[in-house]
Parts: C-alpha cells; structure tokens; sequence
C-alpha cells in the first residue's frame, strides 16, 4: 500500500526524446530538446521542494550508489533526490576498500551484482571511459558521477540549469573556464555541452601544466563555437558572463608534485577580480574549492557557487525521474 502523494507524479516525467534515454555516461548525449525538457522537469521539482510537497513518484524503487572516489555534493544530492521522490538508497562509499573490489572483482562483475539489488545504478570511478564500460554491462539505468578526468556529465547539466537561471540564458554569452582543465571533468563535460548553443566564447584560462586537452579544441572547433586559450584572467574579468573556476586537482599530480605546486594559487578569484566584473556576471564553481575563490567572495551576490549545488538537487531529481519512470 502506498501513501496518497499530494501530487500524483504524473506532468513531473518528460515525454520525448529525453524519455528514451537509457543511461548518462557523458555530457553530448544530451540536445537542446532534451535539455529543455529536463530543465521543465527539474523547475517542477524545485516547486514541489520548495513548497514542502510529498512525492513518492519512486516508491519501490531502490537507487544503489557505488563511488570509488571521495564525494560530498553528487552522492548526498543524488541520495536526497532519491528519498525526496519516496525511493530508497542503498551506498558503498569508498568502494575500493568497502565493496568486494578489494578482493579483485572486476567493475563489470559489480555492476551484474547490484543490478540483481537496485533499479539504478549512480557510479564515481577513478577511470576514464569506466561509466561506459559500466553502463554496457548493466541491465538498468547507470548515471556516472564522475570518471577520472573524463567527463561529470550530470554536473554538466546543473551547471547550464544555473546558468540559465542566474542569467537568463546560455546563447549568447561569454564563459571563462579557469583551473585544472587538464583534469577537471567537470570542465570537460561543460565544454562539450556548451558547444550546443548559440554564440557562445569559451575562454580557457589554465596553468602551462594544466591546459585543456586537444579533443575538447577540436570538437570547439568543428562545431563553430569560439574559443581562446589565454593566460591572465584580469584581462577576460571584465568580458565574461560566467567565471567558471576549478580546483587544482591533486589526487591526479601522484608522481609530479612540481607540477601542482606550479599550478595551485595561479588563478586566484577574490574581491579584487570582482571589481573587475561586470555586474551581472556570476562566478560559479562545481566545488569543493581550496583556496582558489577566497571566502571573502562569498558574500558577493554573484558568487552563484552554493546556489549551483543546491540546482544539483533538482537536476539529479529530474533525472532518476525520468530514467525510472519516463519510459
Ligand atoms: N562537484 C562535485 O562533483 O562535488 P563532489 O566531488 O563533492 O561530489
């Protein structure tokens, strides 16, 4: 028996393209329909959220998250979408110490297990290419949170949610990417999507040991959209719409500490860069951040970086509603 929900579930579901997908394993899968549909989604369940409504759309349904790298905002925002839509969790953090793993399994032969258990599976791995390979050999919905450096294509969405939300558009904007955009996923996947609007600049602006990969130029370049690598971010502050700014990822420099020292503190947000901004600017950040948007910032309307995690809640919401009940 199930509690009468408030709302019923029905309208919160896309129909359409964005219902006949399967699993989320990188940012190009999705095209502007999608998009648009996701978003319609996604503003529902901010308004049921927000308005304390129960929803038990995914009652009975079990999501199984399995993350072998460390996570605060993808797993606990997915794990809360998941009960505020009535389902149920069940989690190995630190998957490589805490799941069968340790004892040599193979991420195939985890996958074919828990799908024996859940409805969907959310998976962060160290490897790039591991969530395609992972979502070949499963059986039910697979949504990666994050493969090594290769792509965080559900943090690619709620980045174009906060865009559109905090400026009221993505065509026809300005986007300084700024970081590790050697390593950074989350760079990555929201180049790629980018790249499906209209009259969009990419400025990418990285230390020499940190520059954006040559495939992410190439697909820029091969689908008209403008981009420009440069070295000083004073001097794209004042043009951009959106200052997207990454950590230095340290866990990826194992064997060249020098590099990351060379790297850490090069681009630095703070009051200063602020005042350089435009007024209706926003910086923005997947987060966590050390130390390369000082705490100062904060306080600053435009810092749209804690806002940007909690749209990762109604994007994640939107997305298992639409992978375990849009079909
Ligand atoms: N943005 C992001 O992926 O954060 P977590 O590593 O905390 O999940």
């Amino acid at each position: 028996h199930r509690r009468p929900s408030r709302r019923s579930g029905a309208g919160l579901v896309a129909a359409g393209g964005l219902s006949s997908l399967a699993s989320v394993v990188e940012s190009q899968q999705f095209d502007r329909p999608m998009l648009e549909e996701l978003f319609e989604v996604a503003r529902e369940m901010e308004r049921i959220t927000e308005d304390g409504s129960e929803c038990k759309i995914l009652a009975g349904k079990v999501m199984g998250t399995l993350f072998y790298e460390p996570s605060t905002r993808t797993r606990l925002s997915f794990e809360t979408a998941m009960c505020r839509l009535g389902g149920k969790v069940v989690s190995t953090e630190n998957a490589r110490e805490f799941s069968s793993v340790a004892k040599g399994e193979t991420l195939e032969d985890t996958i074919r297990t828990l799908e024996q258990y859940v409805d969907v599976v959310v998976l962060r791995h160290f490897q790039a290419g591991s969530a395609r390979i992972a979502a070949d050999a499963a059986s039910v919905p697979l949504i990666s949170a994050g493969d090594g450096p290769g792509q965080h294509p559900t943090q690619a969405l709620l980045d174009i949610y906060t865009i559109q939300k905090e400026i009221g558009r993505v065509d026809d904007t300005k986007v300084a990417l700024v970081g590790d955009l050697a390593n950074g996923r989350t760079a990555r996947s929201l180049a790629y999507i980018l790249s499906k609007f209209r009259n969009v600049k990419l400025y990418f602006v990285a230390p020499d040991v940190a520059r954006i990969n040559e495939d992410i130029k190439e697909h820029l370049t091969e689908c008209g959209c403008e981009w420009e690598e440069v070295d000083n971010l004073q001097s794209v502050a004042s043009e951009v719409d959106v200052l997207y700014q990454t950590r230095i990822q340290k866990e990826r420099y194992g064997d060249r500490p020098e590099d990351y020292e060379k790297a850490q503190g090069k681009f630095i947000v703070d009051e200063d860069l602020m005042r350089l901004m435009k007024q209706d600017a926003v910086v923005m950040h997947p987060l966590p951040r050390v130390g390369e948007i000082t705490p100062q910032v904060d306080a600053d309307p435009r810092a749209a970086y804690f806002r940007q995690a909690k749209n990762g809640l109604y994007i994640r919401m939107a997305l298992l509603a639409t992978l375990l009940k849009g079909k």
